[in-house]
């Protein structure tokens, strides 16, 4: 298993470009099968959640092969409706393919996606939302089985704002004869840039990051080129990276008011942070301050996925910053090994108290998740020492090479092969 050794204590200086977006290619790929044609997806970045999906396109007929431009990928001779489990148990958002299956195929076979690191991964919301449009389910023995007859659009509210819910009802509202509203929608930036790649396919959706999302049904969607947008969680991880070990970084492509949540509590801690269309720089010249409580809340909330990121940030900083994850049930696995770097935190339930220290010291460490695994980075770049993070299989789930962007901003960070 791959493992990252990195020497702390040293400041960054240097420049980034941003990766595509994972959270929006995997839906985008999903939808891809509504077009029964070609797609061209530049900015697609190479994660090994990107190759799960590739891997489910191949299993039901499609083809896909990465260009210099970006990934092609032809659903024209699509011709199955299954996802096997050990896909489905590779990667757990494979859920989102079954809007657009449906749509296409009026049939759909995955097993139940089951819980993950974070926690349980119910989609009761994705469920709910589909029999609404005329989705009949079976849910026996770990396999739903669904069949539509036909997809009538029509209002669905959904009782929590779930990304993956609103992204599946989209697609599969595409395939409905008549409109259908999403209220209560999820307004992440990831859902307006699949609202954008289906409307280059030909669809008609609108409301795209509000809490009301239309989609017009019917429509006969076809190829296209589309441009991924940036990851905002990527460009989050590095600006917390900056502040954590000090100095200077420039995040190219990144977009400042995809994070501003992230942004206002790192000025708030004392990082001076501008940006404009080219990117976001950010300056950290001396030790960071405790901020008031992060509240993690759909967005445009502080998002949960620079929850633990931000925490690595804040490890040395002065005071003490109370943390509230309202959107995961297990999301503080990532604390039990920074607290073996020497970081002091408290965690009760949904709350963890992070006060800050004078030094952390580098220790062998374990990734626990994707984004727990990257906060193991960020607290590496603050320690003394070296610390060797182990089981990054977590990190290359999201992270192109968190080993080549870190090293792009001055960090000394290598990957190694663990002896066997
Ligand atoms: C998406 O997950 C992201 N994943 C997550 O990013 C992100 O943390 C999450 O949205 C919140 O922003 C992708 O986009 C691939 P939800 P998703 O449905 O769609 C509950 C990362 O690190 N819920 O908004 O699964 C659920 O249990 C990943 O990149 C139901 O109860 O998130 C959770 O507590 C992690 N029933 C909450 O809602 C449902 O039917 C948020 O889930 C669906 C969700």
């Amino acid at each position: 298993m791959s493992q990252l050794l990195i020497q702390g204590g040293r400041r960054l200086d240097g420049e980034v470009r941003v990766q595509g977006a994972k959270n929006s290619v995997l839906p985008i790929l999903a939808a891809t099968l509504l077009t029964g044609d070609t797609v061209l997806l530049g900015n697609c970045p190479h994660l090994r959640d990107v190759e799960a999906s590739i891997q489910i396109l191949r299993t039901l007929g499609c083809d896909a092969r990465w260009e210099a431009e970006g990934l092609a990928v032809d659903t024209s001779r699509m011709d199955g409706c299954a996802i096997s489990d050990a896909l489905m148990r590779e990667m757990r958002s494979s859920a989102i393919f079954l809007g657009a299956i449906l749509a296409r195929c009026g049939q759909a076979e995955i097993s139940y996606p089951g819980g993950c690191e974070l926690g349980p991964r119910p989609i009761d919301l994705h469920l709910a939302g589909l029999r609404s449009l005329g989705v009949e389910i079976q849910d026996a023995g770990g396999i739903l089985r669904c069949r539509a007859a036909r997809l009538r659009g029509r209002e669905i509210v959904l009782s929590f704002p779930s990304v993956g819910a609103t992204e599946n009802l989209m697609l599969a509202a595409c395939g409905a004869e008549g409109t259908t509203s999403i209220c209560n929608a999820a307004r992440e930036p990831e859902i307006t840039d699949l609202q954008n790649f289906l409307n280059v396919c030909g669809a008609r959706v609108s409301g795209g990051g509000s809490s009301t999302v239309v989609v017009e049904g019917g429509r006969k969607l076809h190829g296209g080129a589309y441009t991924v947008m940036p990851d905002r969680i990527v460009a989050a991880t590095y600006l917390c990276a900056a502040a954590a070990a000090g100095g200077t970084a420039l995040l190219r492509d990144a977009r400042e008011q995809h994070l501003s949540t992230v942004t206002a509590v790192l000025r708030q801690a004392g990082c001076d942070i501008v940006s404009d269309q080219a990117g976001i720089a950010c300056v950290c010249q001396r030790r960071l301050r405790a901020v008031r409580t992060v509240r993690t809340a759909p967005y445009p909330g502080f998002p949960t996925d620079a929850q633990a990121v931000l925490m690595a940030s804040l490890l040395r900083s002065r005071g003490a910053t109370v943390f509230e994850e309202n959107i995961f049930e297990n999301r503080y696995r990532h604390v039990d090994e920074l607290v073996r770097m020497g970081a002091d935190i408290q965690v009760s339930g949904r709350t963890a108290v992070v006060t800050g220290v004078e030094t952390l010291q580098g220790a062998p460490v374990r990734c626990t998740d994707l984004r727990g695994g990257a906060a193991l980075c960020v607290a590496a770049l603050a320690a003394e020492g070296e610390t060797r993070v182990m089981e990054i299989g977590h990190i290359d789930r999201g992270y192109e090479s968190m080993e080549r962007d870190l090293r792009a901003l001055g960090a000394c960070v290598r990957r190694t092969e663990a002896e066997a």
